[in-house]
């Protein structure tokens, strides 16, 4: 017995229309797609009936925190998967800054077996560049490897040194392994909880300038023109930033990068109080940054757009800024602000926007996925662009509520996600 997924409207990847078909999935697999003239047998099959909404390949989200193990009171592998099933996302990659950190193998394994037996959408996990991500010493590259970690990264902090940064970018490199940076130079930082600009000036708080992050870029593109590594670049935050990925790119530089719904919509003006739920880092920017950021994304500087979803509990994120932890949740509002702020405004076409949350992810990374084709994984979003719904991180399933965007009314909201051909989520 198959599936059917009746009369969704497929994105042609030629002329960019949307156009009504007929999936049949069989053991996983999208096995055929037919015309929407064409009458399938659906005798003995599953039926899904998708008239009328869209049907994309699953997101893909390159960086997000669920936490486990160790933090499972803001999230774990199964609630981070519904979350991600919720908004669409059928693959996610993990960041270990976790408890421990997932810098050996037997933590690794830990969150591997979590993934397998909790996890509702595929988790691939990254493992720590230094031991404890203290920057002192590198983890154990091979072994990590070789258990099915992705790419090396000690998101959460920098790696401040640049010899040790160095090293493990030629280690990466000639394993033929990605390393991902959290750019950040902690000399220039010092306790801020938001960006040196208008918002910290009115309240008279220390500010997060933008060369904490553009130093590290700057540095680590150096390292990787000489190490050949492929470098990935975290959430981009800087016009700074851009400008060296940029000429990096120009002067072929194994550099990709990534930016966030958060910094690509909100600016450090738009933060109403002196609120934590608007406090992530790398902080929200000048308007100035996000226009850089949109320019980026949009000139192909960067390459995707992931989430950072980063929740934190209810307590954590009431107390005072300063105090309070660092990162918002992602997953269940990207896509939706995403398509009410840039596709529906005219900005930028669906076919834009969906290939930066799946082709140009599972591009950079060599995933298998990302694409609606024949021979696939049936790992698919179906999505209803009409109906208009307001963000109420009560009824997000991820434990996190902490997000900037409650209250927006915004439409493009997942109502089914299959990872596999089988239905993970629906509303
Ligand atoms: O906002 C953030 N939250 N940025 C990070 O780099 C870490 C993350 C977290 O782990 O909460
Ligand atoms: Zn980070
Ligand atoms: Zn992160």
């Amino acid at each position: 017995m198959g599936t059917w997924l009746l009369n969704g409207k497929l994105l042609n990847v030629a002329n960019k229309e949307l156009e009504t078909k007929h999936i049949y999935i069989e053991q996983g697999k999208i096995n055929k797609i037919m015309q929407s003239h064409e009458k399938p047998q659906v005798d003995g099959h599953e039926v899904i009936d998708a008239e009328g909404k869209l049907v994309s390949a699953g997101f893909i989200d390159m960086h997000v925190h669920f936490r486990e193990p160790g933090f499972e009171y803001k999230e774990t592998i199964a609630t981070g998967t519904k979350s991600a099933a919720k908004g669409g996302f059928t693959t996610v990659a993990c960041m270990p800054n976790t408890r421990p950190i997932v810098d050996d193998v037997e933590t690794l394994q830990l969150v591997l077996d979590k993934a397998e037996t909790e996890g509702i959408v595929r988790v691939l996990p990254y493992a720590a560049i230094t031991e404890n991500e203290l920057g002192r010493d590198l983890t154990d590259f091979d072994a990590l490897k070789n258990k099915g970690a992705i790419g090396f990264t000690d998101d959460g902090v920098g790696v401040q040194s640049a010899q040790m940064m160095k090293d493990a970018m030629s280690k990466a490199a000639a394993m033929n392994m990605p390393v991902i940076a959290h750019c950040e130079d902690n000399t220039l930082v010092v306790g801020a909880a938001v960006t040196d600009g208008a918002f910290a000036k009115k309240h008279g708080l220390k500010g997060i300038p933008n060369e904490s992050e553009a130093i590290h870029v700057g540095r680590d593109i150096l390292l990787a023109e000489t190490t050949g590594v492929h470098y990935h670049v975290c959430h981009v935050s800087t016009e700074q930033s851009v400008r060296l990925i940029r000429q990096a790119k120009q002067i072929g530089i194994k550099v990709t990068a990534e930016v966030c719904p958060h910094h690509l919509l909100l600016s450090d003006e738009d933060i109403p109080a002196l609120d934590a739920n608007w406090k992530m880092n790398p902080p929200l920017r000048t308007p100035r940054d996000v226009e850089a950021m949109i320019e980026a994304i949009e000139d192909g500087t960067i390459d995707m757009i992931v989430t950072d979803h980063a929740p934190h509990s209810e307590d954590e994120k009431a107390q005072e800024l300063q105090r309070a932890p660092f990162g918002i949740v992602g997953l269940e509002t990207a896509f939706p602000l995403l398509y009410t702020k840039f596709v529906q405004t005219g900005k930028w076409t669906l076919d834009f926007l969906i290939q930066r949350m799946t082709e140009k992810p599972a591009e950079v990374f060599k995933l298998d996925s990302g694409k609606v084709s024949i021979g696939a994984d049936a790992d698919l979003t179906i999505i209803d662009l009409e109906t208009t719904k307001t963000v109420d991180p009560e009824t997000f399933l991820s434990k996190g509520r902490n997000t900037p965007f409650k209250g927006w009314k915004l439409q493009g909201w997942p109502v089914k996600t299959l990872v596999g051909g089988k239905v993970v989520w629906s509303d």
